[in-house]
């Protein structure tokens, strides 16, 4: 077993039945076996319990093993003028600058017709995947005759689903032999209409998988190992690309002319490069879309949906034409500067943490609870304002002047600043430039003078 030199000494068990102690007895283990039994750093876990019981409780509970609550900052960016409506933006996110950025954004558009958004599809995808041995025409003729039974048994599933809308939107069969033997897969589209609707996909894909399996054994044109129809898995796919948003901003290129440093015009071609560049060269495409996710992460969170499945579905589709490039795109045509975001965001606003999560629930309320694709098209928007604000400062000052100063309130925190000492370094920074170093130093001098 591998034993990192820091514990070899200790001769540590692995414990078992730990999910089974309660809070307490698990912190007393952690305490004992990992924290040298430091009562400060139990202190800290006890330190970010709600007191308010129940709601700790309801915290504790989201997920296993819980000793204590994570705190991100809970922000808001105003001034966002999408289609016609003036809305507020909750954002989850410890990066200093981005909710400024996105607020600088909004501002910008706000005055130049804001942002326009428009959801293109909401299909999703799910698979199961299989191992047939046999004859791939009489699988085919199976699977036709099987189909309207799949349904038919999924129904007790998608029923509610239907009510709303929803449901299965189809069911094919595909053949991957070519790239593993006797691979195939039921590749399922849905639509999951206001939830994010991976337990409805995924129940429907295991209802298909046992009703395929169990039919097949009683088909009585294959032979009995084409009645062995060996399911592998079946999972919906975090890969989304007819889940689909767009949002813009457009205006005459003169109105780009709020920075005094740089003409609008030169403004817009530099701006244009910037993004020509990260379509065509991966090692800035993959910032410039970090970038991006700044924004489209935060509202993810914020508004109690699963960034991880939004992450790799976007990832992938910047991947989509075999090289990892830019999510947006920007051009210069008749005198009018565009410049525009498409994403693929599997949301939901009912179901999961939307009615659970009391911040989540106040995230959706200051959208004016939104429907999926309303919150689709505020995501995408919000990733596009972070991209605009990145741009925006990279072509012309440069990211550090307006991070820095961000930053600074995390170095003098870290260096235990007084409220007084941080009013009084604010204002000193505001004119000279911020480095972690002449925070210190700045901060120093105050103290010894
Ligand atoms: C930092 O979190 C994000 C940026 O690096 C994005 C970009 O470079 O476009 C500023």
């Amino acid at each position: 077993m591998f034993v990192s030199s820091k514990l070899a000494s200790k001769m540590i068990k692995p414990i078992s039945g730990f999910s089974r102690l309660s809070k307490k007895e698990k912190i007393d283990w952690l305490a004992e076996t990992y924290l040298k039994n430091s009562p400060e750093d139990v202190a800290v876990l006890r330190q970010y319990w709600n007191e308010d019981s129940s709601l700790q409780q309801l915290h504790d509970e989201f997920t296993e093993n819980t000793l204590s609550n994570f705190y991100l900052p809970f922000g808001l960016a105003p001034n966002f003028l999408i289609n016609g409506d003036l809305l507020a933006i909750p954002m989850a996110i410890e990066e200093s600058s981005v909710i400024a950025a996105a607020s600088k954004a909004a501002k910008f558009w706000g005055s130049r017709g804001g942002f326009k958004a428009e959801v293109i599809d909401t299909k999703k995808i799910g698979q199961v995947h299989f191992n047939f041995f046999g004859n791939k025409k009489k699988l085919e003729s199976f699977f036709e005759s099987v189909k309207p039974k799949l349904l038919e048994a999924a129904k007790p599933i998608t029923r509610n689903m239907e009510k709303r809308g929803g449901g299965v939107l189809a069911i094919n069969l595909k053949d991957k032999t070519a790239e593993i033997p006797n691979y195939y897969q039921l590749h399922c589209e849905f639509e999951t209409k206001d939830s994010m609707g991976a337990n409805f996909i995924n129940s429907c894909l295991e209802k298909f998988a046992e009703v395929f399996r169990d039919q097949a054994k009683n088909y009585t044109d294959f032979s009995s190992e084409e009645k062995d129809i060996e399911i592998i898995m079946s999972i919906l796919s975090n890969y989304v690309p007819e889940c689909l948003v767009r949002a813009e901003v457009s205006c005459p290129i003169e109105k780009l002319d709020e920075n005094k440093d740089i003409n609008a015009e030169d403004f817009a071609k530099k701006f244009i490069q910037a993004i020509n560049i990260a379509e065509v060269e991966p090692y800035r495409a993959v910032t410039h879309n970090k970038g991006i996710m700044n924004g489209i992460d935060a509202v993810v969170l914020a508004t109690g949906n699963d960034f991880r499945a939004v992450e790799s579905g976007v990832h992938a589709y910047a991947s989509r034409n075999g090289k990892y490039s830019s999510l947006t795109h920007a051009s210069l045509e008749n005198g009018i500067f565009k410049f525009w975001i498409e994403v693929p965001l599997a949301l939901g606003t009912v179901g999961g943490l939307t009615s659970l999560h009391p911040l989540v629930k106040l995230a959706l309320d200051i959208l004016q609870k939104p429907s999926a694709k309303e919150l689709m098209k505020v995501v995408a928007v919000a990733g596009l304002a972070q991209n605009f604000a990145a741009i925006n400062s990279l072509t012309t000052t440069g990211i550090q002047q307006g991070h820095m100063k961000m930053h600074l309130m995390n170095i003098l925190n870290q260096h235990g600043a007084t409220e007084d000492e941080k009013k009084i370094l604010t204002k000193h920074f505001t004119k000279h430039t911020v480095t972690h170093s002449s925070a210190v130093e700045e901060l120093k001098k105050l103290r010894n003078s």
